[in-house]
């Protein structure tokens, strides 16, 4: 007789997220939710990103949200509501997605990289201040992989120059530190809803949040070409209204956001138990006072080539990603910013060791064992 029974010696993926899973959980209710809006005919602002905008705002402990297209212009608008605007210096991360430096240039403003922590990978407060110059006039810290940058510090370094203090947190949805979420501290706060963020949207979104009524009052107008009523253009703005079919995916999953990254925090603890007295895997510190919402759980490889690693990870058919290869300052676009290679070291020995790891909500502690074995046993041979 001939055995039909399928191999099972090729071990089943382990990715980076598993959107299957999510709908699993939540897939019915989306649909719901998605069809309301269908019938509504309301497809762009309205109520239903009314109420988004309500229910992320109390969430995060912030007094104004506005929805935006994507995280991308969640960063632009901000800016330019913070009035940053051509010629004006904006200090920011060489170790982030490119889009956090992409986008002050991208209104004209100029990039001013300062070197990140090489122990957290965030903003250095005291670098950032040494970048500071007669030209600048916003600080831009990114929140990256789901940890708070020292906010406090960086709030009263910008008080004590006088600049805008914009908070990067497309990657931080959930985040705190000393108890206070993304743009709590600074003068207004960005989030990305891109599909794989801790909270995604059926493709694209973003928001800024602010404490400051006036700075709201202008990110709406500005997100509407500067429209504060129907045909009246108080300034030049530009269209990045956030849909109602996005806000209403947004409001289904929010209530599932807190659990969700509580479950990334257990997975991150597997992996800190697994990591620990590691000397060639080495997971990022940790700020204090920081609730972590783990976008990604990242660590250094040390003594060991990581692409080796990950190549050995792939051959098991384990999603590890490196977030990210190349710094800002080293890419084609930043030519003519005035960086080479060199200016800041810890981004480039970063950007040579990271290794991210999967960390969703829906991986099983038996998947974080099986990864987890198989990064020790690749860096040890690596
Ligand atoms: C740190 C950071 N900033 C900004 C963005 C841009 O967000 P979006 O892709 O929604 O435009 C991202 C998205 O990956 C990001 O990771």
């Amino acid at each position: 007789m001939t055995d039909t029974t399928p191999r099972t010696d090729t071990p089943p993926p382990v990715q980076p997220v598993d959107l299957e899973a999510e709908r699993r959980a939540v897939g019915p209710a989306l649909e719901e939710a998605v069809l309301n809006v269908l019938r509504s005919g309301r497809y762009v602002l309205g109520p239903e990103v009314e109420a988004f905008e309500r229910e992320f705002a109390a969430y995060a402990g912030v007094a104004h949200a506005v929805g935006v297209a994507s995280g991308t212009d969640a960063i632009a608008v901000g800016l330019r509501a913070l009035r940053v605007g051509p010629g004006d210096g904006v200090v920011t991360s060489p170790f982030t997605f490119f889009s956090s430096a992409g986008a002050v240039a991208w209104i004209g403003a100029r990039v001013q990289l300062a070197d990140v922590d090489p122990e957290t990978a965030l903003l250095d407060p005291e670098r950032a201040a040494a970048a500071v110059d007669g030209t600048t006039r916003c600080i831009l810290p990114v929140h990256l992989y789901g940890q708070l940058c020292d906010v406090v510090a960086l709030r009263a370094l910008a008080d004590e120059r006088g600049l805008a203090l914009l908070e990067d947190g497309a990657q931080a949805a959930g985040a705190t530190r000393d108890g206070r979420s993304c743009g709590t501290v600074g003068h207004a706060g960005t989030y990305s809803f891109y599909v794989t963020k801790n909270l995604g949207a059926a493709g694209e979104g973003g928001l800024v949040v602010t404490q400051d009524e006036e700075t709201a009052a202008r990110l709406r107008r500005l997100r509407d070409h500067g429209s504060p009523a129907k045909y009246v253009h108080d300034e030049v703005g530009t269209n990045s209204r956030l849909h109602a079919l996005q806000a209403a995916v947004l409001r289904t999953k929010l209530p599932h956001l807190e659990a969700w990254n509580e479950r990334r925090r257990a997975v991150a603890a597997r992996y800190d138990d697994a990591f620990a007295g590691s000397e060639r895997v080495r997971p990022l510190a940790r700020v204090p006072g920081g609730v972590h919402a783990f976008h990604q759980y990242t660590v250094r490889v040390v003594g060991a080539e990581r692409d080796a690693v990950l190549a050995r990870l792939a051959e098991q058919r384990i999603g590890a990603g490196v977030h990210y290869p190349r710094p800002v300052h080293l890419q084609e676009a930043a030519r003519g910013w005035g960086y080479g290679p060199g200016d800041f070291p810890a981004a480039e020995a970063l950007a040579e060791r990271v290794l991210c790891l999967p960390v969703h909500p829906f991986l099983a502690d038996a998947d974080v064992e099986r990864v987890a074995g198989a990064v020790l046993d690749a860096a040890g041979r690596a």
